[in-house]
């Protein structure tokens, strides 16, 4: 699929996923929503990356939310479609076997706020904005951002955000535990490709691991989510990678991961 809403590279197996639509501050319409996915599927099917950054282009937004201008076009049936899709999309996203950082450099407004909470974690420039605005259109946010955000900063204050449509600052957002770390507009993508690097030279099998199992974790009792975790500890601990973690180790040397998904 040749992209036109989007930009995909790979730099020392760190794939960056770029939203551009700059002149609509990275609005997402069904056809970026389709190129996302297109994206997120290669990087699956393909291991295209053993990390994946998602950004936008321009230095105002990250993704200012879904498209608008479609809005006008959809009846109550195609809306319905249309959270589906962007909420099948973003499971998608969560569902990664890769860490996947959602870099926000501007606005994280709707759309872009759901699209960064289905990431592992978000790393933000000071100039960033976070919320879910889409009450002052009179609807409600639709592709995960009540559920996602409710679990992420508690429940009275995802009420808060989605029932006035406020909008957060990057530190605001930090201190809610909504946003990682808070970076320099000039330094965020720099110091996000230098984390970014580094998890891509540690051990895949226990990088899937720690994803799928704080992910899973989540939803479950916490006694069925630690009989989760010892399962994936014995997956990590048979891995190539875990051999190589512990030999270094008593070796005295730095480790040298391959990054092999094999157990
Ligand atoms: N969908 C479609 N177009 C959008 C958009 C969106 N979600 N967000 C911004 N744009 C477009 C604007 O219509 C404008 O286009 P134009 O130049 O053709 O008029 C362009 O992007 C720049 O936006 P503008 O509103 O002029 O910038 P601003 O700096 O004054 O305000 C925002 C920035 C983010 C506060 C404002 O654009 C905004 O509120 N956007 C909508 C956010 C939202 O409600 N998202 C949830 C959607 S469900």
């Amino acid at each position: 699929m040749a992209y036109e809403n989007i930009l995909f590279e790979v730099k020392d197996n760190v794939g960056i996923l770029t939203i551009n639509r700059p002149k609509v501050l990275n609005a997402l319409n069904p056809k970026t929503l389709d190129e996302i996915e297109d994206v997120i599927d290669r990087i699956s099917e393909e291991n295209l990356a053993r990390v994946l950054v998602i950004t936008g282009a321009g230095d105002k937004a990250f993704v200012a939310g879904a498209d608008i201008s479609e809005f006008p076009k959809m009846n109550s049936l195609q809306a319905r479609l249309f959270a589906k899709k962007g909420q099948d999309i973003f499971f998608k996203i969560e569902e990664l076997p890769i860490p996947v950082i959602a870099c926000v450099n501007g606005y994280a407004l709707g759309g872009g706020c759901e699209l960064a909470m289905s990431c592992d974690f978000i790393y933000a420039s000071e100039k960033a904005r976070f919320g879910q605005p889409e009450i002052n259109l009179g609807i409600i946010p639709g592709f995960g951002g009540t559920q996602r955000l409710a679990r992420l900063v508690g429940r009275a204050k995802a009420k808060e955000i989605c029932m006035t449509g406020m909008q957060l600052s990057a530190l605001e957002a930090k201190e809610l535990g909504l946003v990682a770390q808070v970076f320099k507009p000039e330094e965020l993508i720099d110091k996000t490709m230098e984390v970014a690097k580094s998890m891509a030279n540690k051990a895949m099998v226990a990088l899937r691991a720690i994803k799928e199992v704080i992910n899973k974790g989540l939803e479950i009792d916490l006694r069925t989510g630690c009989a989760l975790e010892a399962e994936a500890f014995a997956t990590s601990f048979s891995s190539e990678d875990a051999k190589e973690g512990a030999t270094a180790f008593l070796e005295k040397r730095k480790p040298v991961f391959k990054g092999s998904l094999i157990n």
